[in-house]
């Protein structure tokens, strides 16, 4: 028979005070009182609560945590953590990366991506930030008085780098991603997969060679193919992110003219690159002259209360090229993303205006004033808590209705949850079935060129309510189906 948490704890020994109190936090998980994502007493109340000392109730968690109970979140707390097994962290071999390979433009990657919008589906898969979570009313009226204040300046090109004033903004935010710039080495784009593409066109040419993480957000792969590049697959993990031992030695094996990484909360695998390894990282590409392209479009999601640090901050050459975007945190249809180019930046400048003289005015007037009055900090708390609440709800659904042996990420930020299901269901099957019955999921195979992930899916964790806990369940059930005997 199963033990349930408190006899977990209680197996652990004596009746040493710590333990006593860590049975009781048990037991209150058990019954229900604290549940997955759920926020615990701090130390300061629980130990008035308990009457021991502030040592006895850190032990308590302390232990609670090696039992995977609970989890920490930098300055934030302990929270309660979803019962799904977490993936394996595989171990990656130095040499194992797949040679490149040309990209082919994938029907199903247009369907999935036509899918997302779709407002008859249920969206189960979809990288988007919830609506009822966006700042939608105060951007509404930010945006028509800025309009009225700003007259001409609203209908009228503010051409590369941008609106001033946003810029300006951004240069102050960036200092808490360890990024210290003038607004002048900031560029307006729209969106950040804009910001990504002046990239990848000002450092490759057509026939070129980009080393991307492996598994991969499916729509820089699209763009990578467009352009005609070929794709270096290095192997990625939950809690690493890319490889580094595996890139040295693919960049030792032939010429790499870039890479591109998401360093925090990545996509799909939600990895958060250590900062030592984002510094790592930075020099060994620094030392083969090779540029970096960061995305760091889900940096500011941390679930803890300071966002994680970036490869950026630690160039000293001018060769990473910072991209990112107000797409998951306010606005995704504002379009208005940005990159801090290092050398690059003034052949980015060029290539932006070449391409569509310059980003909308109207949402950069509107961002600018948000970001300066608009309480951007006190947003993102509340967002942050609320993807914490429903990664947590959504990993307790899939524990409950997917079979046995389904593991998951475990995510510090972000909204995307990486499924792995038993080896042999197929996540391309499982896509199709569930779009019968309504849901949009991501399969699996999208995120690589080379047929990896067939028995995994993203799911998208921004929205929680009965709704998707029950679009959850069926999923759950057509994977049961899906399974092999
Ligand atoms: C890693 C990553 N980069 C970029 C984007 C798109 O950004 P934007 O809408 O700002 O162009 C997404 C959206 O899913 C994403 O997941």
């Amino acid at each position: 028979m199963a033990m349930n948490n408190t006899e977990k704890v209680k197996t652990a020994g004596s009746l040493l005070l710590y333990e006593q109190a860590a049975g009781e936090i048990a037991g209150l998980i058990d019954q229900g009182t604290f549940r997955a994502g759920d926020r615990l007493p701090s130390i300061r109340q629980l130990s008035k609560r308990f009457d021991v000392s502030i040592n006895t109730v850190m032990q308590a968690y302390a232990l609670l945590e090696d039992k995977r109970l609970i989890q920490a979140r930098p300055q934030s707390g302990y929270y309660v953590r979803s019962r799904v097994p977490e993936i394996r962290e595989p171990v990656v071999q130095s040499r194992s990366f797949t040679p490149p390979t040309t990209v082919t433009i994938s029907d199903l990657c247009y369907q999935v991506m036509r899918n997302m919008m779709n407002r008859d589906l249920l969206p189960l898969g979809s990288a988007i930030p919830c609506a009822d979570n966006l700042p939608v009313d105060k951007l509404s009226r930010i945006m028509a008085s800025e309009l009225r204040r700003c007259g001409d300046q609203s209908v009228l090109y503010q051409m590369p780098p941008g609106y001033e004033r946003l810029r300006v903004q951004i240069a102050r935010r960036s200092l808490a991603a360890g990024i210290s710039c003038g607004p002048d080495e900031i560029l307006i784009t729209s969106g950040c997969v804009e910001a990504v593409l002046l990239a990848l066109r000002a450092t490759c040419r057509a026939g070129d060679t980009i080393a991307v993480e492996s598994p991969f957000y499916f729509n820089f792969m699209q763009m990578i193919a467009e352009l005609g590049l070929k794709a270096l697959e290095i192997p990625s993990t939950p809690r690493d992110g890319i490889s580094i031992e595996a890139l040295r030695y693919a960049i030792e094996q032939g010429k790499i003219s870039a890479c591109l990484v998401i360093t925090n909360f990545s996509n799909p695998l939600g990895s958060q690159m250590p900062d030592q390894r984002k510094q790592e990282l930075v020099e060994l590409l620094a030392r083969h002259e090779i540029p970096l392209i960061e995305d760091d479009i889900y940096g500011d999601l941390t679930f803890g209360n300071e966002r994680p640090g970036t490869a950026k901050s630690f160039d000293r050459t001018g060769l990473v090229i910072y991209c990112s975007s107000f797409s998951k945190t306010i606005a995704p249809g504002y379009r208005v993303g940005w990159a801090i180019a290092g050398r690059f930046q003034a052949h980015m400048e060029r290539l932006k205006m070449m391409m569509n003289v310059a980003p909308s005015s109207p949402p950069q007037l509107a961002l600018a004033e948000f970001l300066a009055t608009g309480g951007y900090d006190h947003h993102l708390r509340s967002i942050r808590r609320i993807h914490a609440r429903n990664i947590s709800q959504m990993a307790d659904a899939v524990a409950r209705y997917f079979p046995p042996g389904t593991c998951m990420t475990h995510p510090a930020g972000g909204f995307i949850l990486w499924v792995e299901m038993q080896e042999g269901t197929d996540a391309i099957q499982l896509y199709h079935s569930a779009l019968e019955r309504g849901i949009s999921i991501v399969p699996g195979p999208l995120f690589s060129l080379s047929n990896k992930y067939t028995n995994h899916i993203r799911l998208s964790a921004a929205r929680w309510d009965e709704q998707i806990e029950q679009g959850i369940k069926t999923l759950g059930e057509l994977a049961h189906e899906l399974q092999p005997q």
